[in-house]
């Protein structure tokens, strides 16, 4: 018999991944997926429509995607009912800070009570003893931060609408552990990226711009904290912590993280020597501006093919390639995060694979490819 697991937001970044890993490990993966205008799933037709499995099975035979929303409790019960999971990952999110601030209501049916939703169905359904649930909880739980690194035991100060919303789920999910003996577990993820990540976090929007403006399609790119620093890792490292959570003999919170720091300047940084370019950084606050030595701006439109190592094929000129602009900027910034990943390597056998500059690269070199 196949496991059988059920991830809501198997659409994003991380539910593809997940996707990926479990398929490969021979689960059965059923899907919650929202209905949208037009067809979402292509990062999960990229990242598992190629698997090919050793008992000549196929994909149809083993990927279930189920129409529901995790603001829709009965949605939810039923979907649990019937496919009687033996592991639930929940990541459904709205899952971006800034947009919290602007939609903290919907921000917290989702995240909040979306998670309650999942537990209580468990419980509704008589899965207690046999599911074992995982909360995608999140380093914004320590927003200003009270001790650095992070571990499993630093008071909690978020500091947004999403932030506070993934408190309330984290909390439910021990709840329920302590209440009911339901094997649910958190695992506390600081930044996990990859050349999968929605384009409006800031690790994705750079790598799409350094491509742009490598290509002349773009003349700069707008950011906000330049001096924000995050603990960022590679969604494909993390999740196998997410599976092997859910596999050790006992429910529990877990921080999951690399261990490093870096600066979005910094990050900008790489992706632009990525390329073959330094920026020069100039100025302050406001009026920061990176200045480098790029292909000039293209009016038509077409990518003029730029490659790391083709620099010289291209003219060039000296310009402003990144600027601040302060609608980038949060009502309250998590200015520093850096996670200890220690009790995830005991216990776990668990460690970030990917180094900081292999993530930027990789990212850089997906960015590249996908402008054509
Ligand atoms: P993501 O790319 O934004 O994916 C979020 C997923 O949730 C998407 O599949 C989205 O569906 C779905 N979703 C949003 N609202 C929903 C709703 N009302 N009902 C059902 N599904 C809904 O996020 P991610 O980076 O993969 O992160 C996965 C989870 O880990 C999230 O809970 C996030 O908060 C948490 N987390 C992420 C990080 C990180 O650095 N990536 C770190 C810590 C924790 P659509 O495709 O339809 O939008
Ligand atoms: N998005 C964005 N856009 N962020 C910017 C920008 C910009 O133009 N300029 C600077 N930043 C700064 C933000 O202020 C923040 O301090 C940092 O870059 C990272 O922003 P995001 O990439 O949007 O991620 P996040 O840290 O706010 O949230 C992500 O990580 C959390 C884990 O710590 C999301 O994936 C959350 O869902 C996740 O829980």
């Amino acid at each position: 018999m196949r496991k059988k697991s059920f991830i809501t937001g198997i659409t994003g970044q991380d539910g593809a991944y997940l996707s990926h890993l479990l398929l490969s490990k021979g689960y059965e993966v059923h899907g919650l997926m929202r209905r949208t205008s037009q067809f979402n799933t292509a990062r999960l037709q990229e990242l598992c429509g190629n698997l090919e499995f050793s008992d000549g099975g196929s994909l149809e035979d083993r990927l279930f995607l189920h129409y529901g929303d995790s603001t829709d409790s009965l949605n939810i019960t039923t979907l649990i009912e019937e496919i009687q999971p033996d592991e639930i990952y929940n990541l459904a999110a709205q899952s971006h800070v800034k947009v919290s601030f602007e939609m903290p209501v919907y921000t917290s049916d989702v995240d909040a009570l979306g998670t309650l939703r999942i537990l209580e169905a468990v419980r509704q359904a008589k899965l207690t003893g046999k599911t074992h649930v995982y909360q995608a909880s999140t380093s914004e739980l320590f927003g200003k931060v009270q001790e650095t690194p992070q571990t499993e035991t630093t008071p909690f100060h978020p500091r947004s609408p999403y932030g506070v919303a993934k408190l309330f789920a984290y909390w439910m999910t021990v709840n329920y552990r302590e209440s009911y003996g339901m094997f649910a577990s958190n695992g506390i993820l600081f930044n996990h990226e990859s050349p999968f990540r929605g384009e409006t976090f800031v690790t994705r929007k750079i790598t799409l711009a350094a491509a742009r403006i490598m290509n002349g399609l773009q003349d700069r790119l707008e950011l906000g904290n330049l001096d924000a620093r995050r603990d960022w890792g590679h969604a494909r490292d993390f999740v196998e912590a997410m599976w092997r959570i859910l596999q050790h003999d006992e429910p529990g919170d877990f921080i999951i993280a690399t261990g490093e720091q870096h600066s979005v300047r910094e990050f900008v940084t790489l992706a632009f020597e990525h390329c073959g370019v330094s920026i020069r950084w100039e100025g302050s606050g406001l009026n920061e501006v990176g200045i480098a030595r790029v292909p000039v701006l293209k009016h038509d439109g077409i990518p003029n093919g730029f490659q790391p190592g083709k620099f010289d094929e291209f003219p060039t000129e000296e310009r402003v390639v990144v600027a601040v602009n302060p609608d980038f900027f949060r009502p309250a910034e998590v200015e520093t995060l850096l996670g200890n990943a220690a009790k995830a390597q005991e216990v776990l056998g668990w460690r970030a694979e990917t180094t900081f500059p292999q993530l930027v690269s990789e990212m850089m070199s997906y960015d590249l490819k996908k402008i054509y």
